[in-house]
């Protein structure tokens, strides 16, 4: 109490002698004499005691004798009412900044009396009233926790403070209600409580990314005081989600003709978690085909797909690829999900035709129906695009007979003559059912084989030659010539003479017949007094089998030379002249009437 006697007496108006007084004085005083409790934070004027009385004073004396009221606690927070003996409340008191955190508050007051002199202690025990609430040094506290964390994890809290002392200080804490975290409070070394929130169940970042709680402290006085304090609990990722697909299968029917680069889907796939842990890339599965890389691409980023090559049909009508949709976690976590591409056939092939056998050559008397060359037709094209009909002009002595699946054989279908048509170009066409059509056209040769249908043919049935009498033997009479519109052997001929008697004797004793080329020679010298005239029937018989032949008639005349003198009957000019003519003249086809 002394020290503070004294700093009260320096602070004092009344100076230094005053302070020395107070120190003399001072020195002598032992325990108070009076005590007197009040609560804190009185109201101005409120009355503490009658310290007249209970000093043992009149009321009259103390204004006689000056009581005054020197505070030790460096403020006046007392003085005496002179008229009534009483003290009462000058200033605010509070409790907190006089003692803080102790648990007693003792203020001691010196009264002074004058006349004579004297000194009294008393002392004034200040209680504590709740005046003060729980306080957080943080209205706001933001912790950030793994969504891996296990149950049972502690998170310090901060502490409230509330400077009120015994039941009116910090008494306990609570939180508000939430699923994940419970309130525990640990008692430190220093008496102070600590309150920890404890995680009771496993926080998932993608149910609640984000918690918000609040803390209160209360404390013990009637009524309770209240502190809170906000605390945002951020969930960190982990990456716990793998990407899923919207759908498992997607299908996608794609044109043939489809151009290269054309965008024709977009998968998409949903990752929950966060940052890098929900960041997705896109990518063919690792046991796609080289020939579906080929074809196909994948943005990695958006999922969207292209067309890279070109479709077709006819060798793959349908893909299913497998998708793969990775995240960017440590470590990366997959999903997946199939397309399946179907390819539209387009009608972007012609037909094709085949021969299945080579064409065969075909007898000109071949019956209706023989058959010429077996035909397939094909088109890759698949339904009506792929339905092929064979068509052939019908000018043509040929038809096409469907036989099984898409065969046909080509025979013939009317009259063949090699003479007039040796080989025929047979232009098929092919036309699919496609819409627009496509055709395409073969020409198949064939060839005729020649028969012998023809006979060997003069080209008069009859000849007529003039010989002249006396002729030396082996002469030429003349040639006779016949053809043959058949070919090879068809076409080779013979010639003979036909038999027959000439004055009783066989005209060949007459005459013989070059074989080959037709050449007729003499066998006699003829006497025109004897023979005037006598027929020879050449025979032209073809090679064929059966062999064909025809017959001419050679008529030859003995002209009259003068070999009998002297009797000229009939001298004639014109006779003279034709035998020169004769003479040189192959087998004609003039026609002389001959003289009988
Ligand atoms: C027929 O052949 C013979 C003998 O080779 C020949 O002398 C004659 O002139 C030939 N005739 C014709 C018309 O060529
Ligand atoms: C040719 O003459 C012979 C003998 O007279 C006869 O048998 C044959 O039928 C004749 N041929 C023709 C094609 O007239």
């Amino acid at each position: 109490g002394e020290s503070r006697g004294i700093l009260t007496c320096l602070s004092d108006w009344r100076g230094l002698m005053q302070w020395l007084l107070c120190f003399c004085l001072s020195w002598n005083t032992t325990g108070a004499e009076i005590r007197y409790t009040v609560p804190e934070e009185l109201s101005l004027g409120s009355v503490v005691g009658n310290i007249a009385k209970d000093l043992g004073l009149e009321v009259s004396e103390i204004s006689f004798r000056e009581m005054r009221i020197a505070s030790v606690a460096g403020k006046q927070y007392f003085s005496v009412d002179l008229g009534k003996g009483e003290l009462v409340v000058s200033d605010r008191i509070d409790r907190e900044s006089l003692c803080g955190q102790s648990a007693s508050c003792l203020l001691p007051l010196e009264v002074i009396i004058e006349n004579p002199l004297q000194l009294h202690r008393v002392e004034v025990d200040i209680r504590d009233i709740n005046d003060n609430a729980p306080h957080f040094q943080s209205s706001e506290r933001t912790l950030k926790i793994a969504e891996s964390t296990a149950p049972g994890m502690r998170f310090s809290l901060e502490s409230a403070q509330d400077p009120d002392v015994g039941d009116n200080s910090l008494k306990s804490y609570t939180l508000s209600k939430n699923e994940h975290f419970s309130l525990e409070i640990k008692d430190q070394d220093d008496g102070r409580k600590v309150p920890e929130l404890c995680l009771e169940k496993a926080l998932d970042r993608e149910n609640k990314a984000r918690h918000q709680l609040l803390l209160t402290a209360l404390d013990g006085g009637s009524p309770v005081r209240s502190g809170t304090s906000q605390i945002i609990i951020i969930v960190l990722d982990n990456n716990d989600n793998n990407p899923i697909f919207k759908h498992p299968l997607c299908k996608v029917s794609l044109n043939e003709n489809t151009p290269q680069g054309t965008s024709f889907l977009k998968v998409e796939a949903n990752d929950l978690d966060d940052g890098p842990n929900g960041e997705i890339e896109y990518s063919f599965g690792d046991h796609t085909a080289q020939s579906v890389k080929a074809l196909f691409e994948i943005d990695p980023k958006t999922g969207e797909m292209y067309l890279k090559g070109t479709l077709d049909y006819e060798s793959t009508p349908s893909y299913r690829i497998e998708i793969i949709a990775k995240d960017k976690g440590m470590p990366e976590m997959e999903g997946q999900c199939n397309v399946q591409i179907d390819v539209i056939d387009v009608n972007d092939n012609s037909p094709q035709i085949s021969l299945t056998s080579k064409p065969s050559p075909v007898r000109e008397n071949a019956p209706k129906g023989t058959v010429v060359a077996l035909i397939s037709a094909r088109d890759p094209d698949s339904g009506d695009n792929g339905k092929v009909t064979l068509q052939i002009q019908p000018s043509y002595p040929f038809t096409l007979e469907p036989s099984i699946s898409s065969h046909y054989a080509l025979v013939t279908n009317g009259v063949l003559d090699r003479e007039t048509f040796p080989e025929y170009s047979i232009e098929i066409t092919a036309t699919d059912a496609g819409s627009p059509p496509l055709t395409s056209k073969k020409t198949i040769p064939v060839r005729i084989l020649d028969v012998n249908d023809n006979p060997p043919r003069f080209p008069d049935t009859a000849h007529t030659v003039y010989v002249n009498e006396n002729n030396t033997p082996g002469y030429i009479i003349c040639s006779v010539s016949a053809l043959d519109m058949d070919i090879g052997d068809n076409a080779k001929i013979s010639y003979s003479i036909l038999d027959s008697k000439v004055q009783d004797m066989s005209v060949s004793s007459y005459t013989y017949i070059n074989s080959d080329n037709g050449s007729i020679y003499s066998m006699h010298s003829f006497d025109y007094e004897k023979l005037k005239v006598f027929q020879i029937q050449v025979q032209a018989k073809d090679h064929g089998s059966p062999s064909l032949s025809s017959n001419v008639t050679v008529h030859v005349f003995i002209l009259d030379q003068n070999d009998n003198a002297p009797a000229v009957i009939y001298p004639s000019a014109v006779m003279g002249s034709l035998s020169r003519v004769v003479q040189a003249m192959r087998c004609s086809v003039l026609v002389i009437q001959p003289r009988v």
